[in-house]
Formats: C-alpha cells, sequence, structure tokens
C-alpha cells in the first residue's frame, strides 16, 4: 500500500510540476547551492533502492566546492530522476553519480552513468517526449514523464541534459550549468 502510495504520489507531483511549467506560474527559489551536499541527500535517498536490485551505487566527488546558483529542489528532482531511471533500467553492475566542475572552472556537470540495457542511437532524441517509454519499459512502473519534466526543470535553471548511451552496455545523462 505504502509503495503504490508513494508511486501515485509522485505521479501527481510530477504532472503538477508539469503543468506550472506549463502555465507560467513554477517559481525558482534560488540561492548558493553546494552541489555535494544536494548529490549526497539524493544519494541518501536512491541508494537503497540499488541495494535492493543488488547494484553497485557510488558517488564521485571533485576537489573543491562545486556551487550553482540554482533552485535546490528543482535541481534534486532532476538528479533524482535520473537516478531511479538508472536503477530502474540496470539489472547487472551498478550506478555512478559523478560531480565535476564544468569545462574551464564554470559551472557544473552532474553525471547519472547506469551499465543498464542502454538506449538505441534512434531512440535517443525522443526521451524527452512526455509519456513517452521504450519498448520493454513499459512492462516497468513509470508513465514517461521523468525526463519530459527534467529536462524542461534543467531549462529553466539554465541548464541542458545530454545523453550517451551503447544498448547494451549502459547509459550516462549528464546536466550540464555552463556558468551559474
Ligand atoms: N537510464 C536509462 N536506461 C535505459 N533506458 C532509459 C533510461 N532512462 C530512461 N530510459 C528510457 O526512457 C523512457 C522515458 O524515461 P522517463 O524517466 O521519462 O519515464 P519512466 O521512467 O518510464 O516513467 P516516470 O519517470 O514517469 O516514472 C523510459 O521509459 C525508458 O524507456
Ligand atoms: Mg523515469
Amino acid at each position: 500500500v505504502q509503495t503504490s502510495a508513494r508511486h501515485l504520489l509522485s505521479l501527481i507531483n510530477d504532472l503538477l510540476d508539469l503543468a506550472k511549467i506549463e502555465a507560467g506560474k513554477i517559481s525558482l527559489d534560488l540561492e548558493d547551492v553546494n552541489c555535494r551536499d544536494l548529490i549526497t541527500s539524493v544519494s541518501a535517498t536512491v541508494a537503497p533502492l540499488a541495494a535492493a536490485k543488488g547494484l553497485a551505487f557510488d558517488v564521485v566527488l571533485p576537489e573543491g566546492d562545486v556551487v550553482l546558483h540554482t533552485d535546490r529542489r528543482a535541481l534534486s528532482q532532476i538528479v533524482l530522476n535520473l537516478a531511479s531511471n538508472a536503477i530502474k533500467f540496470t539489472e547487472r553492475g551498478g550506478i555512478s553519480v559523478v560531480v565535476a566542475h564544468g569545462d574551464g572552472g564554470r559551472g557544473a556537470a552532474l553525471q547519472v552513468r547506469d551499465t543498464g540495457v542502454g538506449i538505441d542511437a534512434g531512440d535517443q532524441a525522443k526521451l524527452f517526449e512526455p509519456f513517452l517509454q521504450l519498448e520493454g519499459a513499459r512492462r516497468r512502473e513509470g508513465s514517461g514523464l521523468g525526463l519530459h519534466l527534467s529536462q524542461k526543470l534543467a531549462a529553466l535553471l539554465g541548464g541542458r541534459i545530454e545523453i550517451s548511451s551503447e544498448p547494451g552496455k549502459g547509459s550516462c545523462f549528464t546536466v550540464r550549468f555552463e556558468d551559474t
């Protein structure tokens, strides 16, 4: 019952966030956010899900602080979406969450890597469409909104999401912020 309630709540929250973005009513709460703290707290939420599937889960932090002037809740939600996807679509191996300074020391790159099913080159561009779930994903829980919402939130924060993936080997999603 609790699991179902959590899923419903997260679906409702995704839908509410999307509706707010579409209506231009989302308000960002900008502050200096230390990516180390943010990633540590998101990891604490998802690490048990990885452990329950017997997957490795590690966090790689750079030297020095990576600080972004951004909305903490929105950025957490993006990373949470990417990390739950990584766990959902991986059966063997593990997940790494990597924080890095941006190119030239400005901005930041937050990366979620998995050793899961991977995504065909032809499918990669479609992933951000709402309600899209690739063949094979439809048996799993979800509604195909996570990436659509994450991409919208990233754009609102001045960032973008890049994908690199090889079918059968795994995927890597990078949220990149140029100079916030
Ligand atoms: N790390 C990944 N590895 C392989 N396929 C992925 C990965 N992340 C996303 N996908 C594919 O992209 C689709 C869309 O992802 P998205 O997060 O938007 O939806 P979902 O996870 O299926 O549902 P929801 O996020 O709404 O719970 C997934 O259904 C899956 O087919
Ligand atoms: Mg998802």
